[in-house]
């Protein structure tokens, strides 16, 4: 009877400690079709427009946003109850699983609105005072560590994003945009917009 009982014990024990060792050693896979996939996409091609694309944006970049967002430097409501509970540690997996799917660019069904865009997007506006843009996002609008890939980005994200640096509702570490774009225009970012989304 006592030996029955300590097996139970012992039972359970194991039992807690295995569900304890699963949790610890979810994979970004796992993490990613639990709770991310319905708005980013198994592969980070989100469908959306609305959800960024994530498939080759730069992993140290990613990494930062999600701490962004779990501390509520950069605020979303959806996307904060998505990781209050991931450790430093997982964001990483997350970002460095992302980052190594291949981006699929939107069609730029305007191609003189591109070219607009993409001589906005190399020599900026030096009548109004902004900045270039290819001198931070890189040529190929690649980024580099933190700084973020705009190449085959959605439009409509990249557009929304300007609007919440000009309105300094988007925050972070780094407050650069806010003063890059403190004097765009609408045109100058639904063109630079276009161009951008279009990128390989
Ligand atoms: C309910 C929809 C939703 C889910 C689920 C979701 N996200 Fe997001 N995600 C968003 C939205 C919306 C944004 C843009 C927030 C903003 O406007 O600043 C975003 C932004 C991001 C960004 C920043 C991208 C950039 O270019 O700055 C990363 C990284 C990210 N999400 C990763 C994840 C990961 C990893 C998961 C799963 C743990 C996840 N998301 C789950 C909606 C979602
Ligand atoms: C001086 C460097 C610099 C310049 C110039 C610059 N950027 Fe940025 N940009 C950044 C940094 C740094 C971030 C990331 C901010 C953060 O960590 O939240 C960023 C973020 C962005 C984002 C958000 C991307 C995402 O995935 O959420 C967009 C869109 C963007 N920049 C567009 C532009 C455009 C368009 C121009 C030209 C008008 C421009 N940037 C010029 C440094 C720069």
């Amino acid at each position: 009877m006592r030996m029955a009982l300590n097996m139970a014990a012992i039972g359970l024990l194991t039992g807690v400690l295995f569900a304890g060792q699963a949790l610890a050693d979810r994979t970004p896979e796992e993490i990613v079709r639990d709770r991310c996939q319905d708005c980013h996409g198994m592969t980070g091609q989100s469908s959306d427009p609305e959800y960024p694309k994530l498939a080759g944006q730069n992993a140290d970049y990613m990494t930062r946003q999600l701490a962004n967002f779990k501390t509520g430097v950069r605020v979303s409501r959806k996307m904060q109850r998505k990781v209050e509970d991931l450790t430093g540690h997982e964001m990483r997996a997350l970002a460095e699983y992302y980052a190594a799917q291949r981006l699929v660019p939107d069609i730029a069904f305007d191609p003189a609105l591109a070219q607009v865009g993409r001589e906005f997007y190399f020599s900026g506006n030096a009548d109004t005072g902004v900045s270039a843009c290819v001198t931070c996002h890189g040529p190929e609008g690649r980024g580099a560590m933190y700084l973020p890939r705009l190449a085959g980005q959605h439009r409509k994200y990249i557009i929304a994003q300007l609007h919440a640096f000009r309105e300094h509702s988007r925050s972070s570490s780094e407050m650069v945009m806010h003063s890059v774009v403190e004097n765009i225009s609408e045109d100058e970012i639904v063109a630079v917009a276009h161009f951008l989304s279009g990128l390989e």
